[in-house]
């Protein structure tokens, strides 16, 4: 599983330097991360009491647009509603248009910024939801 993992990230985010490996998979769960995954598209989240953080979804380019990476967030909102579960967060480069996009299709908005905060110089975006 966590090597199909690999192969899914790596398709989705072909530019990054340092991609997630199977290894990293498997310490994100063993640490308490909750993962979905299909053959073309995964979703890594944790809980922290009343808070989810999202932290890293991807949808292969072949089956973008489909309102796949929606359908994840929504799984994951019904999820974490039934464990009391009031917000969710998540950061994002500013330059990722379609993954803002999504976010602010399905209610996220921003609430602060870290400057510089990615490998490429780029500032990082944090958004909530509250649900
Ligand atoms: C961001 C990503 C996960 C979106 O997945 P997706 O399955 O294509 O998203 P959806 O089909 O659910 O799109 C929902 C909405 O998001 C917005 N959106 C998605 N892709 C977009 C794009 N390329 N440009 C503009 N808006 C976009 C649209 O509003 C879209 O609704 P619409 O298709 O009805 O117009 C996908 O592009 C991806 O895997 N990107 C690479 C990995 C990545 O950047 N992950 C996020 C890291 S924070």
């Amino acid at each position: 599983m966590y090597d199909e993992l690999e192969n899914l990230y790596a398709l989705c985010f072909p530019d990054k330097k340092q991609k997630w490996t199977a290894n990293d998979f498997s310490d994100l769960k063993k640490s308490g991360c909750e993962i979905i995954a299909s053959q073309n598209s995964f979703v890594v989240w944790r809980n922290i009491g009343d808070e989810t953080e999202i932290l890293s979804i991807g949808v292969v380019p072949a089956a973008r647009r489909s309102g796949t990476a929606s359908a994840l967030l929504q799984i994951i909102e019904q999820d974490i509603k039934q464990l009391g579960v009031k917000t969710i967060f998540l950061e994002v480069d500013e330059s990722n248009i379609p993954a803002i996009e999504l976010y602010k299709k399905t209610g996220f908005f921003n609430v602060g910024r870290r400057p510089h905060y990615y490998d490429n110089g780029h500032d990082a975006i944090i958004m909530k939801k509250e649900i």
